[in-house]
Formats: C-alpha cells, sequence, structure tokens
C-alpha cells in the first residue's frame, strides 16, 4: 500500500529546484553583456600605481560622450594625400592565388588585398566602400601608430561601415616596415575569411635589399597559404642578389618560418629593425599571430634556389632547383639576438606598472557558462582598464597561467621587451606590437604613453579575444561617442 507524504513535503523538491534555476537565470542574465554599451565604461579603471587623474576617472556610468572625443583624433584634415588607395570590400566566393575557391571576404576582388606601399613621412589616404558585407566592416592598420579616429576598431574609434557606405582613413606612415590591414568589425570571422591585406612603408633611401617580397601567411579552408598559394610559390629572382621576405602572419597561431639552402638574417620584427642582425642557420624564426618577421636571404651565385619554409607551404626564390629541409628544432631566441642600442628603460623608473595576468576559469561570460579567459582573475567585461596619461612611461607586466598561447596586441603603440620570465633582454631592443605570450611565460614590456585615444589591447587569436580576451588602453579625458553593440550593432571582436 501507498503511503503518502504529507502534501507540504512533497512541494519541498519543487521549490529547492525552483530556487535553484531561478538563481541560475539571474546569474546568466546578469552575466548578458548589455546590447550597447560603451567600451569606455567597460570594467574598473586600473591606474597602475600612478596618480589618479583630475577629472579623467573611469567607472561612474552614463559618462559615454564625458571627455574630448576620440572622434577629433584625427589626421591633419588640410594636409593633402601621398598615397591614395580605393579598396573595396565584398562577401563572396573568392577565387585563390592557387586557384581554389572559398567562402570568405575579397579586398578589390581578392584575398590578400592589394599591397598598400607608402614611403615614411607619406600621408596615406585610403577609401574604403563596402560593396555588401552584410554586418559592416572597418579598416584597421595593424601595427601603424595611427592617429585613435583612423584605428578602424568599430564601437570604439567609428561605426563599422554598412553595405553601400564609405569611410576614409588617413594617417601618416610614421614608421618604415612591414604592417598589415584587416576589418576590426567582427574581425574574427573576418579575418578568417580574409578581409585583410599587407602595408609596407619604405625607407626613404629605399631598402638595403635588392627585392622585396611580401609573404602574406593566410590559411583559407585549412590550408595554409603565402600570398593565396597552398604548397609551392615561385617568386624570380636573379642569382647572386639579396631578397628580403616581409612575413606577415594573419593566423590565429604562431607560425614556424626557415630557410633552406641559405643562411639568413632576420632584419625587423614588427617593423623595427634589429640592430646587428648575425647569420642564421639551422634555427627557425617563430612568427606571432598577427606580427611580422622581415628575412634577408643572399641567393647563392651558382643559380640555386633558396626555400623560405613553413609548415606545408614554401616560398621559392630564383630560378634553379630548391633544396628543402625538415623543421629545425631550434627557435632564434629575441631575448638575445642581435645587440643593443642602449640601455633599456628602467622598470623602475616608470610612472605605472601595470599587472596583465591571463587565466582561465568556469563562469558565465554573456550569459553562456564555459571555461572562460580571464584578466587579472575577471571575466570580461569585468576587466581592467589601464589609464595612462599623457607622458606616461609605462611598464606592463604580462603574465599567462591560461594553458594555451596568447598573442597580445597593443594598438596604436611599440612595446619594448625588458625581460621574459626574469631574464632580463641583452639583444637588440626587441620592439613589437605582438607578443606571443606562451602558456607560463612572463614578459615586462615598456612604453611611453604618446599617442592619446582609447586603445584595445587584446589577444590577436581572434577567436580568443572574442570570447573576452580583450581589454584597452584609455587615456584619461577622453571619451567615444560609439557604442559596442547599439543600432550599428558594432562588434569589434
Ligand atoms: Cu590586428 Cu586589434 O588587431
Ligand atoms: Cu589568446
Amino acid at each position: 500500500m501507498k503511503i503518502l507524504r504529507p502534501r507540504w513535503k512533497r512541494v519541498i523538491p519543487i521549490v529547492v529546484a525552483a530556487v535553484v534555476i531561478g538563481t541560475l537565470v539571474t546569474l546568466v542574465l546578469l552575466s548578458r553583456l548589455p546590447a550597447a554599451y560603451s567600451m569606455a565604461e567597460m570594467g574598473y579603471a586600473d591606474y597602475g600605481g600612478g596618480s589618479v587623474p583630475a577629472g579623467g576617472q573611469h567607472g561612474t556610468h552614463g559618462h559615454t560622450h564625458d571627455g574630448i572625443s576620440v572622434a577629433t583624433l584625427t589626421t591633419d584634415p588640410n594636409r593633402p594625400a601621398d598615397v591614395r588607395v580605393d579598396l573595396t570590400v565584398r562577401q563572396e566566393r573568392v577565387t585563390l592565388a592557387d586557384g581554389r575557391t572559398v567562402d570568405g571576404y575579397s579586398v578589390n576582388g581578392r584575398t590578400p588585398g592589394p599591397l598598400i606601399e607608402a614611403k615614411v613621412g607619406d600621408l596615406v589616404e585610403v577609401h574604403l566602400t563596402n560593396a555588401n558585407v552584410a554586418d559592416g566592416a572597418t579598416l584597421h592598420w595593424h601595427g601603424v601608430n595611427v592617429p585613435n579616429a583612423e584605428d578602424g576598431v568599430a564601437g570604439v574609434t567609428q561605426d563599422a561601415v554598412d553595405p553601400g557606405e564609405s569611410y576614409t582613413y588617413r594617417f601618416v606612415a610614421n614608421r618604415t616596415g612591414s604592417y598589415w590591414y584587416h576589418s576590426h568589425q567582427q574581425s574574427d570571422p573576418q579575418v578568417l575569411g580574409g578581409l585583410l591585406g599587407p602595408l609596407v612603408i619604405q625607407p626613404r633611401e629605399g631598402i638595403r635589399e635588392d627585392a622585396d617580397v611580401a609573404a602574406v601567411v593566410h590559411t583559407y579552408g585549412g590550408a595554409r597559404t603565402i600570398n593565396g598559394h597552398a604548397g609551392e610559390v615561385r617568386q624570380s629572382v636573379p642569382p647572386g642578389r639579396t631578397v628580403r621576405v616581409r612575413v606577415t602572419n594573419t593566423d590565429n597561431a604562431p607560425v614556424p618560418v626557415w630557410v633552406s639552402g641559405a643562411a639568413y638574417r632576420l632584419v625587423a620584427v614588427d617593423g623595427t629593425e634589429v640592430n646587428d642582425p648575425a647569420e642564421v642557420t639551422g634555427k627557425a624564426v617563430s612568427v606571432t599571430a598577427g606580427g611580422r618577421a622581415d628575412l634577408a636571404v643572399a641567393l647563392p651565385a651558382d643559380g640555386t634556389a633558396v626555400r623560405v619554409q613553413l609548415p606545408n607551404s614554401s616560398l621559392v626564390l630564383g630560378e634553379g632547383a630548391a633544396p628543402t629541409a625538415g623543421a629545425p628544432a631550434d627557435y632564434l631566441d629575441l631575448l638575445t639576438y642581435g645587440t643593443p642600442t642602449g640601455p633599456l628603460p628602467a622598470a623602475a623608473a616608470a610612472d605605472r606598472t601595470f599587472d596583465y595576468v591571463i587565466g582561465r576559469r568556469y563562469g558565465l561570460y554573456d550569459g553562456r557558462p564555459g571555461s572562460w579567459w580571464t584578466i587579472n582573475g575577471g571575466l570580461f567585461p569585468d576587466v581592467p582598464m589601464f589609464m595612462v596619461e599623457e607622458g606616461d612611461r609605462v611598464v606592463m607586466r604580462i603574465r599567462n597561467d591560461s594553458g594555451d598561447v596568447h598573442p597580445i596586441h597593443l594598438h596604436g603603440h611599440h612595446v619594448t621587451v625588458l625581460s621574459r620570465n626574469g631574464q632580463p633582454s641583452t639583444g637588440s631592443p626587441w620592439i613589437v606590437d605582438s607578443l606571443n605570450v606562451a602558456h607560463g611565460e612572463s614578459y615586462d614590456v615598456a612604453f611611453v604613453a604618446d599617442n592619446p585615444g582609447i586603445w584595445m589591447d587584446h589577444c590577436h587569436n581572434l577567436k580568443h579575444a572574442r570570447e573576452g580576451l580583450m581589454t584597452h588602453l584609455a587615456y584619461a579625458g577622453y571619451g567615444t561617442p560609439y557604442v559596442v553593440g547599439g543600432p550599428r550593432n558594432n562588434h569589434p571582436e
């Protein structure tokens, strides 16, 4: 015979379940990102142990329009352009240089997009037209320290450019070197799909090498390519000549590059010339995601070709047969390569010192439970806003305890590596805009806050940025009129 429990006892499990479900729903809803928000108000202000600027506080809501608008931080509108380029972006099935077709994005009908070339000091003016990219698009000048309004970050420095719309970027090519451009609206799918291209800023007097080759590395449909060619691509160069190969890694992971058939020198990293680069043999260079490595190679006089190799693809320089070799086990260490040009900035003299500690933990991000990246223990948007004032000498202590590699990219500035895992840099000044931080590593880097605005400081594994591994460097007293989300549907990540 069935014994019925009293009625009140039967409802206990129902009440408990309701409380648990109610709590979970509340947590999920609380973690949802607002439909529109200002990046300038995300997270909490971190002053890095420096002074709190009067009137430049951060963290009180409702001041989106406060301060000087980043939209005013443009290039002199009266200065005429020296280099003018029209770029039209499309979402379409694109034919790669190797004949394959992929669903993605094109710039002037191709991907990678056309090479933009300028001489240092030139004013570059790029007229972007979005033909049909439904989510909108922008152009970010990766590695170029442009004025903030020209930085191309949807929701921070501009609105996404919708289909049928245009936008003009103007910036002075203020340092020589290898750079690239890519969309910073929905950057994860759009960069993956090929909305990108190379940008090279030449010295006035020209480069030292005889030939100059841009080598954009990108994976399309699972195959790694160089300038859109999977497998082998050849560049004909006469015997005995020297070649500068500008390896630009537009993928989400670091890529090893090595040379078979000749020694090479690593002559520039992220647009900065290496001081006194020695000849290298039997070692690979690891090119950070988003980073660039310029390799100088001298072709043998006997007509044999030289092969610049990556896993599963290579660039053959010259006309003859090219040797091929497996990937070297050793990597060139930029902490000791080249020779110093003088003392490095003293960490102790910094006006502000920030921690950028990357971790990972279970939690809710935008309403979704999972294991997410953290910065200084918090999940986006509960991350630090690194606050500076113009002229500050800044040290950032980046540490990665997250179990994965993170290529950290600071917009608008270049940072000098002071030390890795406590070991000081003793080679050429190692100056980067994209820094590969492996699990367990720590880097102290220094820079001078000399470019006002609000700058993304994020992981260039763009999937990780989309998963919340992003924050900003903000100059006190500046605000943005743009919002993430909102009617323009701005989504920089
Ligand atoms: Cu190459 Cu925030 O970008
Ligand atoms: Cu990452």
